[in-house]
């Protein structure tokens, strides 16, 4: 089973940016435990800041891979064409986010990409990642 894994915006700064919000791992070793905890699946990686750059990735691994699970940050919000590409590929998506987007400011509330999305997973610290994980396993 190959899953991929997409980070979008400052997500590169997790273990640095607002910790209290964030916490304080960094991407790069809690991704090393989830490895650990599923040595019998692929879990490739994948962080960009720029929007094109998320859209390209989710064409070049939405067709061949089982499936995705995307933080898009702030993208979130705002991208009407990050909703888009996955609409049209065929690799179920999972939105996650590491904090609970519904306590915070009502803009993080809405969400461009759910609509297309198998579901989403909001609040659990960089749990998120590990239960959408296990929903594409065992789901
Ligand atoms: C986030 C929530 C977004 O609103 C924010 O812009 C992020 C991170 C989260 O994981 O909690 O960059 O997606």
């Amino acid at each position: 089973m190959n899953i991929q894994i997409i980070n979008g915006p400052n997500l590169n700064l997790l273990g640095v940016r607002e910790k209290s919000i964030y916490g304080d791992s960094s991407f790069e070793s809690y991704l090393q435990d989830l490895r650990k905890r599923y040595a019998n699946i692929t879990i490739n990686y994948y962080q960009s800041n720029v929007e094109g750059e998320i859209i390209n990735k989710l064409h070049e691994v939405g067709f061949t891979v089982d499936g995705i699970v995307i933080n898009a940050g702030a993208y979130t919000h705002t991208s009407v064409a990050i909703g888009d590409a996955i609409a049209g590929i065929k690799a179920p998506v999972i939105e996650v986010h590491i904090s609970n987007v519904y306590k915070r400011e009502e803009f993080r509330h809405k969400s461009l990409l759910a609509a297309n999305c198998k579901g989403v997973i909001a609040g659990f610290g960089l749990d998120s990642y590990r239960l959408a994980i296990e929903n594409l396993v065992n789901g």
